[in-house]
């Protein structure tokens, strides 16, 4: 059995999804504070799936995860909180959730010998690049508390696999995208910051306008570039990280991205294309924090993982497009 820790939220689901495709059992541990109960029933259909409602800043609720799931093998752990902006106003609950919520964590595999865990880590780690594309010896300098948060836990996961044998695989994400293909699941944040559902989110009507953060960037038509990856393709690597330690693969890391960089402008237009509407669109000034490029090179995961994005650009559009629709449905 596989214990994933914010299996509510919008990527956690996606892996969910894809731990059930294998056939395997899931124990699905959130507190609820941005994944859904919805998304969890809707889990159920396609698996053995358990949820316990908890914290992991409450060490007695993951605690007793272990001692009620005595089959519990390896650990797959996305609960943390991961709005940058956020973060640099708020450290404090970043550093509490994030790093506090993953100590207790640690502490129950340990106390459970449970010595497998894959993390959601972020290409936040790397900070202000140095060079693109961005491989895994890139300097990693984040840049504000989020991106802090899951460097200091890749530190701690480095320390804790010395001392007591508890190897990690960490996946440095690049820009999630996209729903599952036949639209079960997907992106529902409230509120949302993230580049495509809010794009699309301005194309409902009700006056809605986009805003695109800053046109005056040192990129191919100003706008920041970014590495989009599909949601289902990443829960995939989740899947092959899982695999790579039950094999007996070592402490590792890795950067999930697609080697191919879209503007802001180029993400604007695809959407407008695949929904067939005009989009109000209104230019802004720079998001504080925003690099003007981050490009993933991905040959490390294809290379030891297997891994290989399956989906174009087009088909993450597309699904968050139709899963846009069911949100605004509900
Ligand atoms: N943007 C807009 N308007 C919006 C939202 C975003 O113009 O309404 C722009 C941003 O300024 C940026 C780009 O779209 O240039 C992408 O922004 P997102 O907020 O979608 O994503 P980020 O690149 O800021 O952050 C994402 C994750 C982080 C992670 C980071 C690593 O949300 O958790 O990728 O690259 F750390």
């Amino acid at each position: 059995m596989i214990l994933v820790t914010g299996g509510a939220g919008y990527i956690g689901s996606h892996c969910v999804m894809d731990l059930c495709k294998n056939g395997m059992d899931v124990v699905v541990f959130d507190n609820l504070s941005t994944g859904h109960i919805e998304t969890v029933e809707k889990l159920k259909q396609f698996g053995n799936v358990e949820f316990v409602h908890g914290d992991l800043l409450n060490f007695d609720d993951i605690s007793g995860v272990f001692n009620k799931y005595k089959n519990i093998n390896a650990v797959i752990h996305f609960a943390a909180f991961s709005q940058v902006g956020e973060s640099v106003e708020n450290p404090q609950k970043y550093y509490i959730n994030n790093v506090g919520g993953t100590l207790n964590l640690l502490r129950a595999m340990l106390e459970n010998k449970v010595l497998k865990i894959v993390f959601s880590s972020t290409a936040a780690t790397y900070g202000e690049p140095k060079y693109i594309p961005i491989d895994e010896s890139h300097p990693q300098i984040p840049i504000n508390p989020y991106g802090q948060t899951k460097l200091m836990i890749e530190h701690i996961m480095d320390d804790y696999n010395r001392a007591y044998g508890l190897r990690s695989v960490r996946l440095r994400y690049f820009n999630v995208v996209g729903a599952d293909d036949d639209i079960n699941i997907g992106e529902w944040h409230n509120p949302e910051t993230h580049l495509v559902p809010n794009i699309l989110k301005s194309c409902f009507g009700d006056g809605k306008v986009f805003n695109l953060f800053g046109d005056d960037y040192d990129t191919r038509d100003g706008t920041c570039v970014r590495d989009y990856v599909n949601v289902v393709d990443l829960a995939n690597a989740h899947i092959l990280a899982l695999k790579y330690l039950e094999n007996g693969g070592e402490t590792n890391f890795f950067n999930i991205g697609t080697n191919n960089g879209n503007t802001v402008r180029e993400i604007f237009d695809a959407c407008e294309k695949t929904t067939g509407k005009k989009i109000a669109l209104d230019v802004k000034p720079r998001r504080a924090g925003d690099p003007a490029t981050l490009v993933a090179d991905n040959t490390k995961a294809k290379n030891i993982l297997g891994w290989v994005p399956n989906h174009t650009l087009m088909d993450s559009i597309k699904t968050a497009y139709n899963w846009e629709v069911k949100l605004q449905n509900k």
